[in-house]
Parts: structure tokens; sequence; C-alpha cells
């Protein structure tokens, strides 16, 4: 028999030297969906990638003086750096700039050309840069990009158009018919209300203004503007349109595209209606999750609110991350991430909940019986409600998982995580362990806590990847399959647990609060160090007998005048103690003449007169300025000095 096959994509990311949490969601929610599947038996096919073309990265690109795909290459690498960091289980990662996904995505464009929907004309609009998207006047939200909240600009061109309209109904009826297409409900509501019934207008699929894309095969002035290129990666990276692969007709449609709700009405209306132009069928979901915000609500560079997924790792480690943003983004709703809600619930669920129950389960196999997991011979009605719950729990997961509701399948595995908690307290294995002649029951209970935690392992295995090896190392037990959860005696007595190191170290909040300002104080000041422009270099080096030489000598000013025809220039006469000196300074930018009167400024006193536009000078004002002359001050002294002090 044929496996049945699951086929799972992730959007595929922009080029971002620095991902975020946040955008670290998608493909953490898609991965241990992906894991579950494949333990679930099926085949998978789980895709991401990155998306790499457009205006930004190519400006980006310039202003660093490398080629965009020299510039790609090495952020594409830190991405996937950061998926292996995530322990994420991709089968296939897709770049837009891969040749075969080029050639695939020029004939697709020339098929929608020949085919009449793709048409040529001129495009004035309001473009979004950072978004890389035209908006009408009405979709403008306060003058700004409706996505994004950034300024936009007027642009026109001439581009080439998809014909969205010649498709709305066929979209639209497909939708009705298929009330599981566009997940969660809400959102299904919000794209048909506010985008397929006030009508489609024409999208626009090229662009003329950069050239780092994808090039019309038929007119290379033209590159292929974004949203064809993307979104055909998930049927490229199949094989279809090239020979690459050859997995479309064992994945395709896809189960489910996973994405951030930002970017449902691109995969719910241009994505559906690209596909049936093609004659191609439509993806079976698509799923548009809610985010995870930051105190200060989104989080983006310029508020400087980036929670670094780097830093949290090598802090929490990985399945502390994961646990984290699988638990707190609500089905179809936003989750919050901040650092103390962070801690405190891996103290509570993972360091306590679980990490307890292992420990102590491990503890007391160790202590009463050297190690080696008992049988369980004497059973009690007792122990029925938690053996009934860890029998009925791989129906309640496989429910919220089948609904993507991961948070809801968590909830179930915490709860027999707790129940077996509560199961400790019940049977009080210590009392048990005083009365030989109790030593059966205790057994009993040892092993029913044992088999507890092989439930909960396995259940844990696709969103915990790592604590479920470390929790079977323990048990010194394999990873077990579905089929054996349906009953309640799948441990091995006779086994030897290995007593190991706590899997969730308890945290001192306020202590890792504390560390975690100061990491923020000292990255901001290091921010502030990388921005600060280069030191000017220093001249050549120079002995104390060198400097012996300049005689400065403190002056004041008693009378400052312009010089006429000369606009930089002010004329100084200055009181040296023994005696008044005339000098000329190029400062008059920066000081009006009756600023200076009063002040004591330093005088290069012994250096040879000259005449400046026919007025001597007979020395030189020390001033202070910045690189670009845009600033200069005078160097003046803190307190009183007679005059003619020297300066060394
Ligand atoms: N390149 C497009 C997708 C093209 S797909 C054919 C894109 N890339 S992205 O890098 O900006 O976003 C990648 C994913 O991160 C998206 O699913 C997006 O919704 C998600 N998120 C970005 N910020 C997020 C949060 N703060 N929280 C949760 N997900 C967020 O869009």
């Amino acid at each position: 028999m044929t496996k049945k096959t699951y086929y799972i994509t992730t959007p595929i990311y922009y080029p971002s030297a620095n991902l975020h949490i946040g955008n670290t969601y998608t493909t953490v929610a898609a991965d241990a969906l992906a894991r579950y599947k494949r333990f679930r038996g099926y085949d998978v096919m789980f895709l991401t990638g990155t998306d790499e073309h457009g205006q930004k990265i190519q400006r980006i690109a310039e202003e660093k003086g490398v080629t965009p795909k020299a510039y790609v290459d090495e952020i594409v690498a830190g991405i996937k750096e950061l998926w292996k960091l995530m322990d994420i289980s991709y089968d296939r990662f897709i770049r837009t700039t891969d040749d075969y996904h080029q050639k695939a995505v020029q004939d697709i464009f020339t098929k929608l050309y020949k085919q009449g929907d793709i048409y040529k004309g001129s495009y004035e609009g309001w473009y979004c840069t950072p978004c890389e998207a035209f908006w009408t006047e009405t979709q403008l939200n306060d003058g700004k990009c409706p996505d994004c909240g950034r300024p936009v600009e007027k642009a026109k061109e001439e581009a080439y158009f998809f014909k969205m309209s010649k498709y709305a109904d066929q979209l639209l009826k497909y939708i009705e018919d298929h009330p599981d297409f566009i997940q969660p409900e809400s959102r299904k509501n919000e794209m048909v209300n506010n985008f397929l019934k006030p009508g489609l207008q024409d999208l626009c699929v090229s662009r003329t203004s950069f050239n780092w894309g994808i090039p019309v095969e038929f007119d290379p002035g033209h590159v292929i503007y974004v949203w064809i290129d993307a979104l055909s990666n998930y049927i490229t990276a199949l094989g279809y349109g090239n020979d690459a692969y050859n997995d479309y007709d064992r994945y395709w449609p896809a189960d489910v595209h996973l994405i951030g709700k930002d970017i449902l009405r691109f995969h719910t209306i241009y994505w559906p209606i690209m596909l049936m132009a093609l004659g191609l069928e439509l993806p079976k979901q698509v799923f548009g999750h809610g985010w995870l915000l930051v105190d200060g609500g989104k989080m983006s560079k310029s508020k400087g609110n980036v929670v670094d997924p780097v830093v949290l790792v090598n802090h929490f480690g990985v399945d502390a991350v994961r646990y984290y943003l699988l638990r707190e983004i609500p089905f179809g709703s936003d989750g919050l991430f901040n650092n103390e809600i962070f801690i405190k619930k891996i103290n509570s669920d993972l360091a306590n909940d679980l990490g307890n129950l292992v420990s102590r389960t491990v503890a007391m196999v160790d202590k009463y019986f050297e190690g080696v997991i008992p049988a369980p011979t004497a059973k009690e009605e007792t122990d029925n409600d938690l053996i009934s719950l860890a029998l009925k729990t791989p129906a309640e997961v496989d429910k919220a998982i089948d609904n993507l509701r991961l948070p809801e399948a968590l909830d179930k595995i915490w709860e027999l995580i707790g129940r077996a908690n509560k199961y400790i307290d019940e049977t009080t294995p210590w009392i048990l362990a005083r009365d030989e002649a109790k030593k059966e029951r205790l057994g009993t209970v040892l092993y029913n806590l044992v088999e507890a935690l092989r439930f909960v392992s396995t259940f844990i295995a696709p969103f915990l990847p790592s604590t479920s090896v470390k929790i079977n190392e323990q048990l010194n037990i394999e990873l077990t399959t579905w089929e054996s959860l349906s009953a309640f005696d799948g441990t091995r007595a006779g086994t030897k647990v290995n007593k190991g190191a706590v899997i969730f170290p308890r945290i001192d909040v306020e202590a890792k609060l504390a560390e975690f300002e100061a990491l923020k104080e000292a990255a901001i000041k290091e921010a502030e160090a990388a921005n600060r422009p280069a030191m000017k270099p220093l001249k050549e080096e120079i002995t104390i007998d060198d400097f012996a030489k300049l005689d400065l000598r403190i002056a004041k000013v008693l009378h400052c005048e312009p010089i006429k025809g000369a606009k930089k220039l002010l004329k100084l006469k200055v009181d040296l103690g023994g005696e008044e000196r005339q000098v000329v300074s190029g400062i008059a930018q920066y000081y009006r003449p009756e600023d200076l009167i009063g002040k004591s400024i330093v005088l290069v006193a012994n250096l040879k007169p000259v005449t400046l536009r026919g007025e001597l000078s007979q020395g030189m004002i020390l001033a202070a300025s910045s690189d670009d002359d845009s600033k200069l001050f005078a160097v003046t002294i803190e307190g009183e000095l007679p005059t003619g002090s020297e300066v060394r």
C-alpha cells in the first residue's frame, strides 16, 4: 500500500541578515506538523526556502558594493544555519535564484501571456519599496502603505498585468465549496468581503525599474514582479516545469500552505487564480497564523525591539524556544513575547511539570529498584484514571493537529504530564517504600509512571525533538511507534534506566532578567559604536621635543570684527599678557564677532606672522571641528588664568 502523502510549505523568506523570533514561528510550526505527520506514517514533503529577488535586495547589494547574488548567498547560508539551530527538519529548500526555478517561472509567465491572461499596459500607482507592492489610492492607509505603514512613492511604468478579475467568480465559488480552504474562518471572511467581493484589480506582474529578478523571456527589459516568481516556488520545487525534481504528481496539491496573516491575500487570491489559469489544482488549505508581538507591538528594527532567536537558544536551549512559540501563539490570533513570561513559562511548564516528572520517576526507580524498571504486578483501581487519560490522549492530540491547533495539542500533552505528577502525590511512593510488603505496589506505581513518560516523550517528539531524545535516554527506550500508544504496557520491565542530568534546570528569573538587561545595554552601545563614523587616521608620530617647539598661550579676545570681502575670516585683537596682537581666523561661519569678545582662547603664539587679505595675523587660534566641518568650536579654558599663561 502506498503511504498517504503530506505536503506542507512555509513561505519562502526574504533574505534578511537577522530573522527575528517572530519570523521563525512559521517554520517552527511547520516543522512540528511535518515531524508529527512523519511519525503518523505519512510520506511528508516539508518545503521551505528563500525569496531572493527585488529592488530592495538590489539596492542593499549596491550599497555594499557586491553583486545581489553574492549578497543573498551569504544571507541564505545564515538562514540555513538558523534553521539548523532551531532543529528544522525541512526536506527541500528552494531558492528563487535556483536555475530550475527561474526557467520554470519564465515558462509560466510566457504561457499565461500566450493564453491572454497577461497583457502589456502601463502602471501608475503608489509603490511601497520595502513591501514591493503597488497600491491604489483607496488602499492606502493615511497615505501610507497599508501593510507596513511606511511612506509610498508615486510610480508609473510600462508593465505586464494579470487579468485577475477574469477568475474572481470561479475563485469565490471555490472558496464557498471548500470551507476549509482558507483558515481560520475569520480570515476567510476578511479575504472574501474586503478583497474578492468588491472586485479584483488586475495585478501588475512585471517591473522595469530594476533588474534583479527573472527576466520576461520575450521582453527582457522587464523582470517578473515578485509574487509570480515567489508563489510559483510551491510547484517548481516539486518539479513543475523543470527536470530538477519529479515530485509534482506525488505531492501536489499541497495539504497546507502555512503562512503569516500578513501574506494571506497573496496566497488566497493571487495564487489560486494563477493556478486556475494554469489549469492546476488548488492547495487543500491555506492557514494564516497570527503574529508574535512584543510589548511595544510589532517587532521591527526601527523600533529596536527585535528579539533574536539565536540569543534565546543560546541561553535557554532550542526546545524552550520552540515550546514557547508553539504554545503561546493561540490558534488564529496573536501571541506575546516577553522575557519574563518566557522564563516563567520555562520554569513552570518545562522545569517543574515535565522536568520534575522525569527526574522524580527516574530517581525513584534508581533508588528503590537499583535502576531496573519493575513489572506492574499489583494494579489498583486508582491507576485507572492516569491510564485512561494516557490512552485517550493520542486521539485528542491527533484531532488538535488535524485542525492545526498546536497550542491545544500541547495542552492535552501537559494535561497528561499534570495527571502523572498528581499520581505521584496520590500514591506517595516514598511511603510505600518504607514497607517491604508494599514493594510490588511500589513497583507498579513506578512502572505506570515510566509508561506515562513513554507516552509523553512520544507526544512531545515533534514539538521538542531533543527533549524527547533526552527522556528516552534516561528511560533507556527507543522512540516508540504511534501504534504502541494504543495500550498502556509498552515499557519493558527489567530495562535499566540511566539517571541523567536535569532536562530543564530552573532559572533564577530576577538574575536572568538582569543579565538580559545588561546584554541589551551592551548591544545598544555596540550598535552606537558601529554607527559612529571611523576616526580620521592620525598624523605621523612626533616626539616631546617636536611638541615643545609649539608655544601655546592663553589670550583674551578684546575686539573682533569681520573682514570686508572675506566671508570666512574674522579679525581679532587679543591680549597676550605682555602685549596685544592682531590675529586673523577662518571662523566667521561659526561665530558672530560679539560672541567671541571676552573669551579666553588658546593661541599658537610663536607661529610666523602672515598677511591674509591685507591683514597681519600674528598667531593662530586653536579650534576643534567635525570631519565634515559642519561644526567648529574655539578651544577655551574652563577657569580663570592670567593672559599669557602657557598651555602645555
Ligand atoms: N517572501 C515573502 C513570502 C513569499 S511566499 C511565496 C515573505 N517573507 S518574510 O520573510 O517577510 O516572512 C516570512 C514569514 O514570517 C511569514 O509567514 C510572515 O508572516 C512571518 N512573520 C514575520 N513576522 C512575524 C511575527 N512577528 N510573528 C509571526 N510571524 C511573522 O513574507
